[in-house]
């Protein structure tokens, strides 16, 4: 067996195929889902174990930077993660998570999020995590846009949109730093623009001039079936009232008869419209797990707004399983732990917040 390692660009047809094999309901289209991960630029971040010229074991990784309610952080995705099934329980997949966060504790990487909340990385120090409200909007709830503003689907991104786009996100309190490359590669093949479809873009113009934009999901029966049609607002940029005023437009579209609205907690503004139009809110956390890593790093950045934190930090190396307990007691101490997403900061400690890891950024 040979591993943990990268992989050269000739390798990357056989882990989209490992990958193909594991995730059997992504159809063929591991490769296709996931262009930035599964690409020669980040070959070296295909984790992976070989058995002679065959790969068995996959961690994906897919290294960003964000800016954190607290500053900028260098973040970490972890996704794709398979070993072949007569390969399991050999402790392939926990060597591979392991040797990933000492590679990335060593190039400073702070969190990583993971896509997902299973042992193997609960074990490893990842917790579910943050504190945010989640938003109700039934058919009908919502007043469609008022005479000056227009909510439209995009067919087709002209230069103008995605640059409308990318200067709206750019200015969101917390982002992911997007490369235009990016932006234009992930939208098409995370099904928000033709050719995918199924999720979709909405952008909304006051005269002609785009002042906010919504990414949505598709719309899905999520629990029994007869109960509603939800869909999921992924991301939204810009102008509050214009996003809430768009609302209406994404259930007429899609047929779907609720929506769903993910808000961050600082976002006073939002909460303030979506409480007057009388919409039912609920606690919610990120999607997946977080594991944060190089405590050095992440103090730098959190401590100076948070010094209690500073107090909670061992000598225990984090980038190993003995770290993994501090790991998790400061994540929830940093962002609210995801079994507490109700509380209220009533200690008047303020919580860190980052873009949501999912939509766009998933892998
Ligand atoms: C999850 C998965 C990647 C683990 O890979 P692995 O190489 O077997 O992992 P390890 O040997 O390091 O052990 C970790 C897991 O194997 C399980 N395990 C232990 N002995 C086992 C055995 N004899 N047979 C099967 N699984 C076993 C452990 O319970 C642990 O799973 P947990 O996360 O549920 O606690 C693998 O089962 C898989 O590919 N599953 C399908 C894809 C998937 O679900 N990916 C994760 C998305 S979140």
């Amino acid at each position: 067996m040979e591993g943990p390692r990268g992989c050269v660009p000739g390798e990357i047809g056989a882990v989209v195929a490992l990958a193909n094999r594991i995730f059997v309901r992504a159809g063929a289209g591991m490769g296709r889902k996931f262009p930035t991960l599964f690409s020669a630029e980040n070959g070296e971040w295909l984790r992976t174990f070989w058995d002679g010229d065959e790969p068995v074991s996959l961690v994906g990784v897919w290294r960003a930077e964000v800016l954190s309610s607290f500053g900028p952080l260098r973040v970490a995705h972890v996704g794709a993660v398979g070993t072949l099934p007569e390969f399991r329980g050999r402790g392939l997949a926990t060597a591979l998570l392991e040797d990933a966060f000492r590679r990335l504790h060593a190039e400073g990487t702070s969190l990583v999020f993971i896509s997902g909340g299973r042992g193997l990385y609960l074990r490893l120090g990842a917790r579910r995590f943050g504190r945010l409200w989640r938003y109700r909007a039934l058919k009908g709830q919502v007043p469609g846009p008022g005479q000056d503003l227009w909510a439209g689907i995009v067919e087709r991104l002209t230069e103008d949109e995605l640059s409308a786009v990318r200067r709206l996100y750019a200015g969101e309190p917390v982002h992911y730093l997007r490369r235009e490359d990016q932006w234009r590669s992930l939208l098409p093949a995370k099904g928000y623009l033709p050719p995918e479809g199924g999720r979709g873009l909405c952008v909304v113009r006051r005269a002609g001039r785009i002042v906010a934009y919504l990414l949505h999901g598709s719309p899905r029966r999520t629990e029994a079936p007869g109960s509603p049609v939800r869909l999921a607002v992924d991301e939204f940029a810009g102008e509050r009232a214009a996003v809430a005023a768009a609302l209406p437009r994404l259930l007429e579209e899609s047929g779907a008869e609720e929506l769903d609205l993910l808000v961050q907690r600082s976002d006073q503004e939002m909460h303030a419209l979506l409480g007057a139009l009388g919409l039912v809110r609920m606690a919610a956390t990120y999607s997946g797990t977080v594991r944060l890593l190089n405590v050095g790093v992440f103090l730098d950045v959190a401590g100076r707004v948070r010094p209690d934190l500073l107090r909670l930090r061992h000598a225990a190396a984090f980038d190993t399983a003995e770290g993994a307990e501090e790991a998790a007691i400061m994540t929830g101490a940093a962002f609210g732990g995801g079994e507490d997403a109700g509380a209220e900061e009533t200690d008047g400690l303020p919580l860190m917040e980052v873009p949501r890891p999912d939509g766009l950024q998933f892998i």
